[in-house]
């Protein structure tokens, strides 16, 4: 079985491919990723050996590529998007092209190709914000972010290749994630290698935004069910993480860290800021069994650890991400 996986250069993708390729047997797939590498990509977050990896550089709006690759695939998990909001207020193009364009062109070639399931994984921020309680699957999509917009985009039209052509496709969408290998712009990783560094943290407004924090691994195993188990053309939530406002999550990562409120500059809140997201997970745990394994206070705990000890994986990327910053304003 060859399984296309696209985005797994970045953070969940790879998370992902690696929990696959350590599982061995007779349905141990090939794997084959597309990845553009991105800023947010990087090779050092693959086996690039293993035998059962074909690593392939290129971009999910290449149609003639993406059709080389899904003509010889059977099943496809696509993660490949730009993931980050705060870049999508600065500019949504590139996350329109990505996003939504990207996936029309898997979506056009993977109907060509008779290939299925197709697991899109999306997010919790197409529901918007909700101050009590959770979404069910069935909640309309309220997104406030051009990054979320692009995003429900993209669900629907995966959707809409289920309804008009009764393609087996499946939509994950899942809460906040943390863990290792997450690209140092996210606030987890942000603030624990700016601490680790001796620099202060940037804390959004009152810091009252409330996250619902998953671990990467609990996603990883909930995508898995949905692709082995689900049911075509159903949305699944993925959550059972740990809430936590901004300001406490600050907290916890200045105590891990060994530092102090000093530390924390408040800066002006992200434009548009979602207030609270909580999704309501027992569809997959009914339908599918999930529960999520990690416990949030040793996750953290091993999260940091992770940090403190890939200086090696993390510098490098902080170091380009703020050349090309220093690129971009020097252009305006
Ligand atoms: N991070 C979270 O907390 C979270 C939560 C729920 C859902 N998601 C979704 O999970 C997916 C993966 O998120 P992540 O945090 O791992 O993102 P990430 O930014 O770490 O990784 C994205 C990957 O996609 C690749 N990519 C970007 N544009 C591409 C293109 N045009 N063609 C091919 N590859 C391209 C990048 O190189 C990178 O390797 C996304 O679809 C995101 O919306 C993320």
């Amino acid at each position: 079985m060859n399984l296309l996986v696209t985005g797994a250069a970045g953070f969940i993708g790879s998370t992902y491919v690696r929990g696959l390729l350590a599982a061995d047997g007779p349905d141990a797939p090939h794997i084959t990723v597309l990845d553009k590498l991105t800023y947010a990509g990087t090779l050092t977050n693959l086996p690039a050996e293993h035998p059962r990896l074909t690593f392939v550089q290129g971009d999910i709006c290449d149609a003639e590529l993406v059709d080389k690759l899904m003509a010889d695939a059977d099943q496809v998990v696509h993660f490949a998007a730009e993931s980050h909001v705060d870049r999508s207020i600065d500019g949504a193009g590139a996350f329109v092209r990505t996003n939504v364009v990207g996936t029309q062109t898997l979506l056009d070639a993977a109907l060509r190709h008779g290939v299925g399931p197709f697991v899109h994984v999306s997010t919790d921020e197409v529901y918007g914000s909700i101050e009590t309680g959770s979404w069910p699957e069935s909640h309309p999509l309220q997104p406030n972010s051009p990054y979320s917009a692009s995003k429900a985009s993209s669900d629907l039209l995966a959707l809409a290749f289920h309804r008009t052509h009764g393609m087996d496709v499946r939509v994950t969408r899942c809460s906040n994630n943390y863990g290792p290998h997450q690209f140092p712009e996210k606030v987890i990783p942000l603030f624990v290698s700016n601490l680790l560094d001796g620099k202060n943290v940037p804390l959004y407004g009152d810091g009252s935004n409330v996250r619902d924090w998953l671990h990467v691994e609990d996603h990883c195993q909930g995508i898995d069910l949905v692709r082995t188990g689900g049911r075509a053309g159903e949305v699944y939530n993925i959550g059972g993480g740990t809430e936590l406002s901004n300001k406490e999550l600050t907290g916890l990562l200045l105590e891990a860290c060994g530092a102090d409120w000093e530390r924390v500059d408040r800066v002006a809140d992200r434009k548009g800021h979602d207030q609270r997201y909580s999704v309501d997970w027992s569809k997959i745990h009914n339908e599918l069994g999930y529960t999520p394994k990690h416990d949030f206070t040793s996750g953290l705990a091993d999260t940091v650890a992770w940090y403190r000890d890939n200086r090696d994986w993390w510098e490098p990327l902080k170091e380009r991400a703020a050349l090309e910053s220093r690129k971009e304003q020097g252009k305006h």
